[in-house]
């Protein structure tokens, strides 16, 4: 079969990101220009900035790519865009502008599941080997997927309230670290020591999680210590929450690998860079003879290379879309 080049389109949040992909694995070119300096002083992201600056953006990332690479886009099989989960106004900027080229260059146009393109970041790390499972942890979502085939996602958990990102920044807002507070909070957790007790949250037979007891845990615990005239220490409460939240994702998924008699696990979304999370599920997982699959960190967070590597599977069995394509904000794996 000749060589396969999707040029794929990322816009869902904060990063406006643009990739040339060949064959569904190999990363030819990708740009990744992100907003989170403009929205870190509002403390999250905020849609009506997010929208404006990936339209402000959006041509110049297109451009560069492509002389990254040194190609054109008449060299493109195919243009993939992510259409969802994600902010509206900030999708609806990466799909008419794939539209856009698409019907300017007479190209195929390809919908893509942000979700699924994280766990599809994994096909830069090796080959799938199903069935298999997927630990699904973003700043959106917290799920442990089953698949059985290329694409065929099953949900067996997910968190009932915030997810395990929501929960990282916003212990990081409790103690003053700026949005997003994820990334700084693990590498302090590192340096600090478990000094804090935080209490395991839904620690029982399910595959469900839930996060937002352990925030205000953590809030009451900043408000008590004041009380008693004493600062929080930052790096030991890192230390102490990073445990507990790499505990029950660990605790929950081994039990799946187990149950389900899985012989790879795949890491998936942007708290998958969590240094801690991925120490811990190796150790687990060389002791049970399970394959692990983690992105490397510059394929954890958005970017355009997971959409071009997902949109390969759609190529290779012709489903394309058409122009009526819209953005869907709330959609599901
Ligand atoms: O996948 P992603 O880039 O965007 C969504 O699709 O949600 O994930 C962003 C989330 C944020 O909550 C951020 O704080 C978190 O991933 N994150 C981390 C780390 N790196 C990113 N959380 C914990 N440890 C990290 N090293
Ligand atoms: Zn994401």
């Amino acid at each position: 079969m000749k060589d396969v080049y999707i040029f794929a389109i990322e816009s869902s949040c904060d990063e406006t990101s643009a990739s040339i992909i060949k064959n569904g694995k190999e990363d030819i070119a990708t740009v990744i220009l992100s907003q989170i300096d403009i929205h870190t002083k509002f403390g999250g992201v905020v849609p009506e900035i997010a929208s404006r600056n990936h339209t402000k953006s959006i041509t110049i990332v297109i451009e560069e790519t492509l002389k990254k690479a040194n190609m054109k886009m008449e060299d493109m099989d195919a243009i993939a865009v992510t259409y969802g989960p994600g902010l509206n106004g900030a999708l609806l900027v990466g799909i008419e502008a794939a539209k856009a080229v698409a019907f300017a260059y007479d190209k195929p146009l390809i919908k893509v599941n942000h979700m699924a393109g994280h766990i599809y970041a994994n096909k830069f790390a090796g080959e799938f080997k199903f069935p298999l499972l997927s630990l699904v942890v973003s700043g959106g979502h917290t799920e442990i997927i089953y698949m059985e085939d290329e694409f065929k996602f099953k949900r067996i958990g997910s968190t009932l309230d915030d997810s395990v990102g929501e929960a990282y920044d916003k212990v990081a807002r409790v103690v003053g670290i700026p949005y997003p507070g994820g990334p700084l909070m693990d590498k302090m957790a590192h340096v600090g020591k478990h000094s804090y007790n935080l209490p395991l949250p839904k620690n029982d037979d399910s595959y469900d999680f839930s996060f937002s007891g352990i925030k205000s845990a953590v809030i009451n615990l900043v408000h008590n210590e004041k009380q008693r005239g004493n600062e929080i220490n930052k790096e030991d409460l890192a230390t102490s929450f990073q445990e507990v939240a790499v505990d029950i994702l660990t605790k929950k998924t081994v039990k799946a690998l187990k149950e389900y008699n899985i012989k790879q696990l795949l890491l998936a979304g942007g708290v998958s860079a969590n240094k801690g999370l991925r120490d811990r599920l190796s150790e687990e997982c060389n002791k049970l003879g399970v394959e692990l699959l983690k992105p490397e960190i510059k394929y954890c967070t958005d970017n355009a290379s997971m959409i071009g590597a997902a949109a390969y599977e759609s190529y290779i069995n012709n489903e394309f879309s058409d122009y009526k394509l819209e953005p869907n904000p709330s959609l599901d794996l």
